[in-house]
């Protein structure tokens, strides 16, 4: 048995391309289909309520393009929205934080893990509790990076103002007994080199790759897998559709289908909330 639907990706903006890479390595014959709401996000500020009524919004999405399973590339939206959405709605879905936090144990020597994440990710506490159920030994600090996220939005990785940004943010995890830093958002691992720069003998987690694991494995259990072998990617943004463009493809560096925008909310709620 297989099943040819899409698998879907959702994020706040540009970050969760980082999955979707991972998706195109990891699952070279699945078609996927990713929605960023570029409209609404830096989702990281926003309150709970509203990253769940967003969250949902891109899942109904998601869901009208008859995707087989959604991968929450968002570490915001899965601290908010996961648990809430997965009950709500029957297409099974994944979160991000869950497998990243599970790596993040079996990597450390020390028993100190970093997480840096957007603000409202680092004030849900959601990687330390997972942890902490994981392995009590283990102490948790997580630092918010919300500036990191614009930095990536608007491709300024590599300008002088970013690497104060990040030698500024990660100067608590310098020299530190913290030898494992989780990439808490996922708009982080596009600026893998730089943290690496920074933060040499880190190791770097980035949870793309364990949560692609994870779905991976449950295609396979599930016999959901597809042996198709002319795979398919489609890019879905809210907004700022050329800007989005550019930063894909240079991102992904591989054929993509379709590129184009959506409009999931409605014009009036994205006005009164487009900070
Ligand atoms: N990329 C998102 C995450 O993984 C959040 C970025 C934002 O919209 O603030 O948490």
């Amino acid at each position: 048995m297989s099943d040819n639907r899409p698998i879907g990706v959702l994020d706040s903006g540009l970050g969760g391309l980082t999955v979707v890479k991972e998706v195109i390595r990891q699952l070279p014959n699945e078609d996927v289909i990713f929605i960023g709401d570029e409209a609404r996000m830096p989702y990281g500020v926003k309150t709970h309520e509203q990253i769940i009524s967003y969250t949902r919004e891109m899942v109904q999405y998601l869901i009208s393009q008859n995707v087989k399973l959604i991968i929450f590339g968002c570490n915001t939206a899965t601290a908010n929205a996961y648990q809430k959405l997965s009950q709500e709605f029957t297409v099974p879905m994944i979160g991000i934080i869950k497998p990243g936090a599970k790596e993040a144990t079996e990597v450390t020597k020390s028993n100190h893990i970093g997480v840096i994440a957007t603000e409202s990710t680092v004030n849900s506490k959601s990687y330390n509790k997972i942890i902490g159920e994981l392995n009590s030994q283990i102490d948790v600090l997580g630092v918010p990076a919300q500036k990191f996220v614009a930095i990536v939005e608007s491709d300024e990785a590599n300008s002088k103002e970013a690497q104060t940004e990040i030698e500024t943010t990660l100067r608590p995890f310098k020299d530190s007994e913290y030898d494992t830093l989780i990439l808490g958002c996922t708009h982080f691992p596009m600026l893998k080199k730089q943290i690496n720069n920074y933060l040499p003998d880190t190791k770097l987690v980035d949870p793309a790759v364990s949560t692609v694991v994870q779905a991976k494995n449950y295609l396979m259990k599930n016999d959901l897998l597809t042996d198709n072998k002319n795979r398919t990617i489609e890019l879905h943004a809210t907004s700022g559709i050329t800007e989005f463009s550019k930063l894909a493809k240079r991102w992904l560096a591989t054929d993509i289908k379709e590129i184009s925008l959506v409009n999931i909310g409605g014009n009036d709620e994205r006005n009164n909330h487009s900070n």
